[in-house]
């Protein structure tokens, strides 16, 4: 069954293969967090967007650094891309977002699944975060609903809710290419796990088969690679015909309720993320640090035996 905005999406895969106007698509990988950030472009107008960019935090100090951050700016500076959009595929549990500091250094709108304030909500309480949070999304500048159009210069593109993983989940189609954040992993890996609060393995289930009624060349993006067996790069585009014939988990053939069986047997086994904590805590602010306490420091906080 297609939706309105699963069709939109369809149509315009197809008409950019057709047309021939596929944007470009450079990404920098963190190996410490194992993330892939995504700067995509279109060529005829310089215009980009950065997809779930990476700040680089030493948790032993406390420490938050951007070089990683840098890289992406030398190269937006290097090929003259004007940045409109920083989008977050969803509040990352593994890796801390670097969007306001790519956003003083180049401009651009932060961007996220309208069900962010679901998240806000939940990670709201669980860290007694004061009143002065607010759990309404508007540390972003733009809130994503399913099936909102937006543009990067002449390539058209449409936001997907794709949750599962966490109730925000979106899933960004700009032009012919799909950045489907942690909806799924490379076909040999997998999928992510959908134990966070408000994840849910049916859901992720239900949003990847939507995902899979793209056309087969639809290029498709992931925020994560953690290599696989008998695999020893780091690999982190493929296309949705290769997701739908061959994912490990999620192949076309599987059944919903054994997709779900397997999942949740595999997530009682996971320990959490290591930067969970302290990633939560600035990426439901947008990426923005806590307001610093009476003697001008900012801190994070570690609920004891919560999660
Ligand atoms: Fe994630």
């Amino acid at each position: 069954m297609t939706d309105t905005a699963l069709r939109q999406a369809i149509a315009q895969v197809t008409e950019t293969v057709a047309l021939g106007t596929m944007p470009v698509v450079r990404t920098f990988f963190d190996e410490p967090t194992f993330t892939a950030t995504h700067v995509v472009h279109d060529p005829a107008t310089k215009r980009a967007a950065i997809i779930d960019s990476v700040a680089d935090f030493d948790q032993p100090s406390g420490r938050i650094t951007h070089a990683s951050a840098d890289a992406v700016i030398a190269y937006v500076r290097a090929e003259g891309l004007s940045i409109d959009w920083l989008l977050e595929t969803h509040a990352h549990a593994d890796h801390l977002s670097d969007a306001p500091y790519l956003q003083q250094h180049l401009g651009g709108k932060i961007v996220i699944g309208r069900d962010i304030l679901t998240v806000q909500g939940v990670f709201g309480t669980i860290f007694n975060e004061p009143d002065s949070f607010a759990r309404d999304g508007s540390q972003f500048d733009r809130l994503m609903q399913d099936g909102e159009s937006f543009a990067l210069g002449s390539i058209p593109a449409v936001a997907l809710h794709v949750p599962g993983h966490t109730p925000a989940c979106m899933a960004y189609v700009i032009g012919d290419a799909v950045f489907v954040g942690d909806t799924l992993f490379m076909p040999d890996y997998g999928t992510a796990r959908a134990d966070f609060p408000g994840g849910d393995a049916r859901t992720l289930f239900r949003s990847i088969r939507r995902l899979m009624q793209l056309p087969d060349e639809t290029r498709v993006f992931l925020c994560h690679d953690y290599k696989a067996p008998n695999r020893d790069t780091f690999v982190w585009e493929t296309t949705i015909g290769a997701e739908r014939t061959g994912n490990v988990h999620v192949h076309g053939d599987v059944a919903e309720d054994d997709f779900v069986k397997m999942r949740e047997a595999r997530d009682a086994t996971l320990g959490m993320p290591r930067l969970i904590l302290p990633s939560i805590q600035i990426n439901i602010r947008a990426g923005h640090l806590p307001e610093p306490e009476g003697n001008g420091t900012r801190y994070l906080k570690l609920p004891i035996n919560v999660l």
